[in-house]
């Protein structure tokens, strides 16, 4: 952490959303990725349930546990980034009662998150304010929320009629009253978040919910081109193509052990 480049806070976010500042936002789910985005200059950093998926295949992110969330935790608080660093409450980590929600909650806090992250909207209000009671930030997440897909019906952009915005609004609200700093919206038309967010004091940043919110959020395996798998949302934008370049960096490398090309003269100690 330098003078110029102090570490993102709550006030950090809200002064970016007060002057019409858009705030960057990714996942990371290990040391070296927090210590690249950070030194990108990225705003927020969402160690996300997604690491369920990205980093260890599973077809959804509620096979996820809290002590293997807690070690993708640990090693992004490792970079100890500028960066806000939001750690996303898996599969009934908070669901099941005040207790649990604070107490989980509490451990993300203990290894270095400046926030949590939880899905749903009155129904988990009261686990919010929990949480909020406790000391702790709490970012909110509505939308498409990965953590109830069946009750959703698979991948689906929501908020696509009047009464599913109304919905989303009474939510959000519920939430803010809760005491959220922050609400993610996910997978929604732009002008349906655009609705959500003209209703709300707290900040509002968005996963493909278009351009009229307060910051972008992407999976850094989606963006750089690393994730394995057929999940291809149509918001994603591809930024570099890393899994080809490790592919290709493997295959040279194992041509070059099979042929005798690699280890050269260079690369051996000397007596
Ligand atoms: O886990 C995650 O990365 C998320 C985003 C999909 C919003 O929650």
């Amino acid at each position: 952490m330098t003078a110029e480049r102090p570490k993102v806070t709550i006030r950090t976010l809200a002064g970016l959303r007060e002057r019409g500042e858009k705030a960057v936002f990714v996942t990371a789910y290990d040391y070296p990725t927090a210590v690249f985005a950070d030194r990108a200059g990225v705003d927020l950093l969402l160690v996300g349930d997604s690491a369920a998926m990205t980093m260890m295949g599973l077809p959804s992110t509620v096979g996820i546990s809290m002590d293997e969330m807690c070690v993708f935790v640990k090693s992004v608080c490792r970079a100890n980034p500028r960066a806000f660093v939001v750690g996303d409450l898996p599969f009934l980590s908070y669901q099941t009662s005040d207790e649990d929600a604070v107490r989980n909650a509490g451990r993300f806090v203990a290894l270095g998150c400046d926030a949590v992250k939880c899905e749903g909207g009155a129904r988990v209000a009261p686990r919010v304010r929990a949480m909020v009671d406790a000391g702790i930030c709490v970012m909110g997440h509505l939308g498409l929320t990965p953590q109830n897909l069946a009750q959703l019906g698979g991948y689906r952009v929501q908020g696509r009629t009047a009464a599913a915005v109304d919905r989303l609004i009474d939510d959000a609200l519920a939430l803010q009253e809760a005491g959220v700093f922050a609400i993610l919206l996910e997978a929604l038309p732009p002008v349906a978040a655009a609705r959500v967010r003209e209703r709300l004091d707290v900040i509002v940043y968005g996963i493909g919910a278009g351009p009229h919110v307060d910051g972008q959020l992407v999976i850094s395996h989606d963006m750089l081109g690393s994730f394995v798998g057929d999940i291809a949302p149509k918001f994603v934008k591809r930024f570099a193509c890393v899994g080809q370049t490790v592919e290709h960096a493997f295959a040279s490398y194992a041509n070059e052990v099979r042929t005798g090309a690699f280890p050269r003269e260079e690369h051996c100690y000397k007596v």
